[in-house]
């Protein structure tokens, strides 16, 4: 035994290590953790006591609590975050680079006595279900008890991920501090981080993760997006495989027959919402199954299939705009055993956010834990605010969802935040300009990472943050990926976010996007119609599912319309894009949007939904 564990750790370059990086950190305690309930209980009891964490009313949220970030720690820090490859150009245009030798001088001098007054807790964890040939382990060591009940809901933690670690596995190293040394006698911080500085760093080829100065979100639970995005992405470029930021879902008939889909939305673009779909009134027999809601692990089975994994364990969601009518099923999960970081909290020891009801109740505290003023325009859960909630809590999991081979999937689809050009549903002609569609994919950016909000920028496969190498060689390795399998999934791309003259969302969303899924599944089934389009196949009007639902055939046409001119910018905006990254560019996007520009000018200069039912 070694100081600080109630098991025995046989690993002994893992013991090593950890001292290491205590002589290093300097904390007061070395806690080893072993994922139990008592242990949640006891950290979370600790928060209560530091003033990080309010206790909610155990009979409205039971074991749940609220907690408010530091101002200058609420959102994911992309300008901090660098992929420190040995040569610049695996990390590629798109990541920032530090030569790795000169990163590691700076972090070194950072991290001297960075946990001065605190404790150290060792996480092991699992990505993936425990002990499954395609999970793999994770040791975080961090400084932060926030961040310990968060990766225990997230991911698998403890002494079981020790147990099959043994005295040799592989684990990828990642360590985290909040940056906040406690001299003795200063006065502990309600949210302690480093406001000024922040450094999200990953090493790729050595599979290790060092993040330091912010304890919120993907920043500090770096099983997540360091490990089972940029990590594991360069991991799946080396071995066949794909890492991506998508959900997973399952969509069941009336005919009981079910298929999976797996789809890539940017950051705060309707992941969870979509992989919780409750189907619209009338639309009996089917039904939506959640598997993950933020990141698949994709490998080709030996039937020829592609099989998908959620490597979490647990959702840490968007809070405002859910509400019982948006996602039912996530305010079902999020009624007990959460955690809630920048909502507000009401008199009575419950949470509220913008959207939950139509009108806030009276007396709230804000994010910032101050009375809430509604006249001051302000809101009162920060547009970032989020939920750390358990998956198994989820009303339409999956039953399949832990199944250690996955889930088979049959259609990928992609859908940006786009107020304009986009239209609601396409499908790819084939692979190839599936990755083509993929690759050019654009949306607003949103509050999920820190800085301006609502400028349209190029989004590859909502993984412009997360690819953990270089972007166009990630582009080669999935046109790679669909020609060694004998029959790839079919690609589309959505667009829940087009907008009217007057700004408003032209569709409803939601529930209502079971129209377009139902449409999609069917497609791959050669069960339902569509339309050649200068820009792939689209569905007629007929061809979608209006049960239920007024929308005119002149709505449909509106929302679906191809405008030449909008195209003409989108188009110009790919070329910028590859222009970026023309070193490594499979040079097939050069000519297909060639393609796509002749087929656009070949059609009406505004092309609406007229063309042969097939
Ligand atoms: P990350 O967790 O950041 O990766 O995001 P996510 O993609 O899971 O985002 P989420 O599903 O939580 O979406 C958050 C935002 O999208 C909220 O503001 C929702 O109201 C909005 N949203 C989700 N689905 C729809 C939709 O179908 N239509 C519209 N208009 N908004 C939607
Ligand atoms: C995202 O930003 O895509 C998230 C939230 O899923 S975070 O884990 O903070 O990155
Ligand atoms: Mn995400």
């Amino acid at each position: 035994m070694i100081a600080g564990t109630t098991y025995t750790v046989r690993h002994t370059e893992l013991k090593n290590w950890v001292q290491e990086m205590a002589s290093l950190c300097k904390p007061v305690h070395i806690h080893w953790c072993d994922g139990s309930k008592e242990e949640y209980d006891s950290l979370t009891e600790q928060l209560v006591q530091k003033g990080t964490f309010i206790r909610l009313d155990p009979n409205k949220r039971p074991n749940s609590f609220a907690c408010f970030s530091d101002p200058s720690d609420v959102a994911r820090v992309e300008d901090r975050t660098f992929i420190c490859s040995r040569k610049k150009e695996d990390a590629g245009p798109t990541n920032n680079w530090v030569d790795p030798r000169e990163m590691k001088q700076t972090l070194q001098k950072l991290m001297e006595g960075c946990m001065e007054g605190r404790t150290m807790y060792v996480i092991p964890f699992s990505m993936g279900p425990v002990g499954s040939p395609i999970s793999k382990i994770g040791i975080e060591i961090t400084d932060s008890e926030y961040v310990v009940v968060n990766m225990h809901i997230m991911t698998r933690v403890g002494k079981r991920v020790m147990d099959i670690l043994g005295a040799d596995g592989e684990y990828v190293k990642c360590v985290h501090t909040v940056g906040a040394p406690l001299k003795p006698g200063q006065q502990e911080a309600r949210w302690p981080c480093n406001p000024t500085t922040k450094y999200i760093v990953h090493y790729p080829e050595e599979r290790s993760i060092y993040s330091y100065g912010s304890g919120y979100g993907g920043n500090a639970l770096l099983g997540k997006k360091c490990f089972a995005l940029r990590i594991a992405s360069a991991m799946a470029h080396e071995q066949g495989w794909l890492a991506e930021h998508m959900l997973i879902l399952g969509v069941e008939g009336p005919d009981k027959e079910k298929s999976y889909v797996a789809a890539a939305f940017p950051s705060a673009c309707g992941k969870t919402n979509f992989a919780m779909l409750i189907p619209p009134n009338g639309f009996d027999g089917w039904r939506v199954t959640t598997v993950g809601d933020d990141i698949a692990w994709i490998k080709p089975g030996e039937d020829g299939k592609l099989y998908a994994i959620n490597p979490e364990a647990g959702y840490f969601g968007v809070a405002p705009g859910t509400n019982l009518k948006s996602n039912p099923n996530a305010m079902k999960t999020i009624e007990k055993n959460t955690i809630f970081t920048n909502v507000a909290v009401t008199p009575d020891g419950d949470v509220w956010w913008e959207g939950m009801t139509k009108e806030p109740p009276k007396g709230l505290i804000d994010w910032r834990g101050l009375p809430w003023d509604p006249s001051s325009g302000k809101p009162a859960a920060h547009p970032n605010a989020r939920f750390t909630a358990p998956a198994y809590q989820c009303p339409s999991i999956d039953k399949d969802w832990e199944n250690p081979k996955g889930v088979p999937v049959s259609a990928f689809i992609f859908g940006g935040r786009r107020s304009t050009t986009i239209p609601l549903i396409y499908q790819a002609h084939n692979w190839n300009y599936g990755v083509y569609l993929a690759a050019t994919m654009g949306s607003e950016t949103t509050a999920a990472a820190f800085g301006e909000v609502g400028k349209v920028r190029r989004d590859p496969f909502a993984m412009l943050p997360f690819c953990g190498y270089n972007m166009a060689d990630y582009f080669n390795h999935w046109l790679q990926f669909g020609r060694d399998i004998a029959n790839p999934p079919r690609i589309f791309g959505v667009n829940w976010f087009r907008k009217d003259e007057n700004g408003n969302f032209m569709w409803p969303g939601f529930g209502d996007n079971m129209r377009v899924l139902k449409w999609v599944v069917e497609k791959i089934k050669g069960k339902s119609n569509a339309v050649e389009s200068p820009i792939g196949w689209m569905p007629h009007y007929n061809d979608l599912d209006w049960t239920g639902l007024e929308f005119s055939k002149a709505q449909f046409d509106k929302i679906m319309l191809i405008d030449r001119e909008q195209w003409k910018t989108e188009l110009l905006d790919h070329a910028e894009l590859f222009e970026r990254m023309y070193d490594r560019l499979p040079k097939e996007f050069i000519f297909m949007r060639e393609l796509l520009l002749s087929s656009l000018w070949r059609s009406p200069e505004k092309w609406r939904l007229q063309g042969e039912v097939y």
